[in-house]
């Protein structure tokens, strides 16, 4: 696959087939997401690695819970459209993915966000160029549940910044509608 083909093959993709993604592709696919750059080359990205269903099951409730309580408090913390898709007890916001992969790092740092958003980057394109498909889910993000962080090994020190599924795609949609670049202006 050159360049051009994997920018338009990695999707999101919200729909997968009902089959494991073998585990040493997974560490590989991992291990290239370790190329991106990070800043001071701290590379403070760490990984956790989630394949069992119940357990992803649960921090789907558990965040779908905590975004609807942030709702009820804060009518513009988010757009209210996502509030029956939230109640829908049917609605896994993982979309019934067989592996996600929560990248995390340490609250304190400032680069934290940036760094692990380049990690989960260079993660869906390396699952992409090996056949596999992702999503970025950030209303995955709100597991607040200390015994469910301590199940998945989540230290106190850090934070969710990136959860992203991975799977086998049902089929792989078309690049969905881009606006044309905004550049503000040329400086020459
Ligand atoms: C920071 C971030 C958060 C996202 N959160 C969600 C999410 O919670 N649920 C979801 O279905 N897609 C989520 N997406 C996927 C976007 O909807 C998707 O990237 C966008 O529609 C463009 O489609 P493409 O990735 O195929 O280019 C997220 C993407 C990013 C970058």
């Amino acid at each position: 696959m050159d360049y051009s083909e994997l920018l338009t093959k990695r999707r999101s993709v919200r729909d997968y087939e009902d089959k494991e993604v073998p585990l040493d592709i997974l560490i590989q696919i991992i291990n290239e997401s370790c190329l991106a750059p990070s800043s001071s080359n701290r590379q403070p990205w760490r990984f956790i690695v989630v394949t069992n269903r119940e357990v992803i099951k649960r921090l789907s409730d558990e965040s779908k819970r905590n975004l609807l309580h942030d709702l009820e408090r804060n009518p513009d913390f988010m757009s209210s459209n996502y509030e029956a898709l939230l109640r829908n007890q049917h609605f896994n916001v993982f979309y019934n993915a067989p592996c996600l992969v929560f990248i995390v790092g340490p609250k304190k740092l400032l680069s934290i966000e940036v760094d692990c958003a380049l990690a989960a980057s260079y993660f869906m394109f390396s699952a992409c160029a090996k056949g596999f498909a992702t999503c970025w889910i950030d209303l995955g993000r709100f597991i607040n549940d200390r015994e469910l962080l301590d199940l998945i090994g989540l230290p106190e020190r850090d934070r969710i910044v990136a959860p992203v599924i991975i799977g086998y795609p049902k089929d792989i949609p078309g690049v969905p509608c881009r606006m044309g670049p905004e550049v503000l202006k040329i400086v020459s």
